[in-house]
């Protein structure tokens, strides 16, 4: 243990009392937790896409959910397997699992499953997830929509997704650079800052309805920024998005959203409840995303949504 707290840590996690992890304790992750705290996941499947260091996979098991899987594109194993025993959890860590390879990995894991399932019997392997956090992964990659997408791939009807990211505060459709002209806005390995527009379009374009969202600032035209979409069999236009219909006749679609990965066993919708007041569009029924941050003041980062403490269910 002292070894292990020797290292690189990116959260600040109590892993025996009184003793926590020398985390960098980012402010970005309270958001993506005060929504997490807002979903019933009690018996729900739950994959957490980027997962660093499985902070988030040990407030879902914590709180019920029936399996969690957490993947990352680097291997954090000791440190994840050390924070999983201090806390006394359990859930799947799948590391080296690049973004671009996410369906396909996951894929191969529930062909493994079946194949164990067959012989050992048990529940029948599912490919779905009831709920999937992406947080923090949407400035780190190359192509947001794509990784939006596959994502999207994994969350079956009625389910609901969690999506953090650095973006730019303005009402406007675009994506800029993380090179802003005189300087790298974020560190070299960052990529993409969007705006919330184009956010919010992004889901709804992929079949989510934005339901709720949280923010706090992050310096000069930059702010952290999450919310909460459910998967819908539709797309959820405005009444401006009219060709939103005919996204799928391009070429490179059907490859993007993957969208008969899995049979729609009519599962009922993941439990959500709103608790700051989200600023729907009329006739809709979406969240109105920017408008929502607009009227919304920025969450208050309290010590415990920063820091992992043993005690801690949010
Ligand atoms: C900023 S941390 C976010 C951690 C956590 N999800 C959160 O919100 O606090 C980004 C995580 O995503 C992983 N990551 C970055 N780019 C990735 C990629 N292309 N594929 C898979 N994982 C990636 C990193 O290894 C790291 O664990």
């Amino acid at each position: 243990m002292d070894n292990l707290l020797d290292r690189y840590w990116y959260y600040a996690i109590e892993m025996a009392p009184g003793v926590i992890t020398p985390g960098k304790r980012f402010p970005n992750v309270a958001i993506t937790r005060d929504l997490l705290s807002r979903i019933d996941v009690k018996g729900q499947r739950c994959l957490d896409i980027g997962t660093m260091e499985a902070l988030v996979p040990v407030i879902l098991a914590k709180r019920g959910a029936s399996g969690v899987v957490a993947v990352d594109g680097l291997d954090f194993g000791e440190k994840v397997a050390a924070v999983r025993q201090a806390h006394n959890v359990s859930f799947a860590y799948v590391p080296g699992v690049l973004s671009g390879s996410l369906v396909r990995s996951m894929e191969e894991r529930v062909a493994g499953d079946m194949t164990e399932h067959r012989f050992a019997g048990g529940p029948k392997p599912r490919l779905d997830f009831d709920v999937v956090v992406l947080s923090g992964m949407l400035y780190h990659v190359h192509s947001p929509l794509h990784v939006l997408a596959a994502a999207r791939s994994l969350l079956r009807p009625g389910g609901l997704m969690i999506v953090e990211t650095a973006i730019m505060p303005m009402d406007a459709y675009l994506m800029q650079w993380n090179f802003a002209g005189t300087g790298y806005v974020y560190g070299p390995t960052d990529t993409w800052f969007m705006t919330v527009p184009l956010l919010d379009h992004f889901l709804r374009f992929l079949k989510m309805m934005p339901l709720d969202a949280r923010w706090i600032p992050a310096g000069p035209g930059v702010a952290r920024f999450a919310c909460v979409a459910r998967a819908v069999d539709y797309r959820p236009r405005l009444p401006a998005e009219t060709l939103m219909e005919e996204a799928p006749w391009n070429l490179e679609h059907a490859a993007l959203h993957r969208e008969n990965l899995f049979p729609d066993p009519k599962l009922p919708p993941v439990p959500y409840t709103t608790a700051a007041k989200p600023v729907y569009r009329q006739g809709v029924g979406s969240c109105d995303l920017f408008a929502t941050m607009q009227a919304s003041q920025p969450l208050n980062v309290t010590p415990e949504l920063v820091e992992l403490r043993l005690g801690a269910t949010i």
